[in-house]
């Protein structure tokens, strides 16, 4: 099948790569020249592992092309797929004017009988205003699915190739078996529903998922004050099958590009339709709270934070990614900075990124071992792989005092008491302390 794919975001691209990988001739299309011209010498702009072999091979192959010509890519097109953002607008709503864009321009273009597919994450009821302003600039006749995406930053390639489900919205049932097909060769599982319950769909899907992120993080706060461990907790919980392990990791809160704007999105539409979603209020509110208590254990512990240096490993809202957008890491530096802290951070592949949203406000590590030395502590902010890997006893070593916060429950009981010098204060579980007398 011919595809074009408007926007080559996360979403996007990915997607347009792993169609391009199962044998489809796909044209990804983006406004911004640079961006194309180095997707057109298979260089990935974001992150992401895996992705930019499948980019060169199948560039190679013939299958992928790169274009900031609408015309050129939806003219002979058989399928259309809009994965355009939709960031977070003033009032939470969810900010349509790039997808209203893409509506226009490609109504320019397209063939009669093309399948416009909406991929990007929109409130109910888009889909229907989309056909709408499509069929204001054009007489072609087309039909409109939507196909959300659940693909995570960090393993989207895996998540599109090995989906748990593809959901295909749609009042047109020869337009949803058409892109059926095009997903068969991924043999993924999947759902045929309405339009507006396809829309309904990502939005409660991600809004469950923060509010077991926030249900478990206030868990581990009563595991600390109770004295029980939240990794025996979540753990034991999550052998429910009811339940599910996934998603049960306490840590400072969650963000990305996905959780904290649906959230709040789908909160806005509640509130449209006069439902009070307190649940979601709620979940809001615990997670801001989360991703501060870094900072306010550090501010017991430590009490004044003047002219401490203050080692951050990792940036990034989650490991496997150089997004900062809502990242914990930028709560936390501004807090320490107000505190007159001085902030050291390192991340293996955010650091770009980080200089664009904190500026010269913090300092950047070229290596761990940049950040730690003479440190007064350490907060542990995304869990790396090479920061789980760590030798602690080096570590511990190598600061001014063996202070660590651990945002993301990294290291084992077992790995911190080999520390003979340690005081390690982790999320829903007891802190450790060894070599007491030394620390001051
Ligand atoms: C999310 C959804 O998972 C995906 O389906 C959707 O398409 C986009 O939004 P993503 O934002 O890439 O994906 O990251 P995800 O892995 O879901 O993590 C989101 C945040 O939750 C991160 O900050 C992560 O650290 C946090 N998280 C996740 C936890 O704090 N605990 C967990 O158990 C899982």
């Amino acid at each position: 099948m011919k595809i074009a794919v408007l926007g080559t975001g996360y979403v996007g691209l990915s997607t347009g790569v792993c169609l391009s990988e199962i044998g489809h001739s796909v044209c990804c299309i983006d406004v911004d020249e640079a961006k194309i011209n180095r997707l057109r010498q298979g260089l990935s702009p974001i992150y992401e592992p895996g992705l930019e072999d499948l980019l060169v091979k199948n560039t190679a192959l013939g299958r992928l092309h790169f274009t900031t010509s609408h015309k050129e890519a939806i003219e002979t097109a058989d399928i259309i797929i809009i994965a355009v953002g939709t960031p977070q607008g003033d009032d939470g709503a969810a900010d349509l004017s790039y997808l209203v864009q893409a509506a226009k321009d490609l109504s320019a273009h397209m063939k009669p009988n093309t399948i416009v597919v909406i991929k990007s994450t929109v409130p109910v009821g888009t889909n229907d205003y989309v056909k709408c302003i499509i069929e204001e600039h054009t007489n072609t006749p087309f039909k409109m699915v939507s196909n959300p995406e659940f693909l995570r930053q960090g393993s989207a390639v895996k998540d599109t190739m090995k989906a748990d489900r593809i959901v295909i919205g749609s009042q047109d049932k020869e337009a949803a078996l058409k892109i059926q097909e095009m997903y068969r060769p991924l043999g993924v599982p999947i759902l045929l529903t309405n339009v507006r319950s396809a829309e309904m769909i990502k939005y409660a899907s991600n809004a469950f998922l923060a509010t077991k992120i926030s249900f478990i993080n206030e868990i581990s706060n009563l595991c600390e004050a109770v004295g029980a461990n939240i990794i025996d907790v979540a753990d034991g919980m999550g052998r429910d099958n009811r339940i599910g392990a996934a998603f049960l990791q306490a840590g400072i809160g969650y963000g990305g590009s996905c959780f904290p704007k649906d959230v709040k999105a789908l909160l806005h539409t509640a509130d449209s339709y006069g439902i009070s979603f307190d649940l979601l209020k709620n979940t809001i509110s615990i997670n801001e709270s989360q991703k501060i208590l870094l900072y306010q254990k550090a501010c017991k512990v430590l009490g004044s934070l003047k002219n401490k240096k203050i080692a951050l490993l990792g940036l990034s809202f989650k490991p496997e990614t150089d997004d900062m957008r809502e990242a914990p890491s930028i709560n936390i530096a501004h807090l320490l900075r107000g505190a007159e802290a001085q902030v050291v951070a390192y991340d293996p592949v955010a650091t770009e990124n980080a200089k664009k949203v904190l500026g010269n406000t913090i300092e950047y590590a070229s290596s761990i071992e940049e950040a730690i030395d003479n440190a007064d502590a350490l907060f542990l902010v995304t869990e790396w792989q090479k920061f789980k890997q760590l030798d602690l006893v080096k570590v511990t070593q190598q600061m001014k005092q063996p202070l660590i916060f651990d945002g993301r429950n990294c290291f084992s009981e077992e790995k911190v008491r080999a520390c003979p010098r340690i005081e390690y204060y982790p999320i829903g579980k007891p802190a450790i302390i060894t070599g007491k007398d030394e620390i001051n």
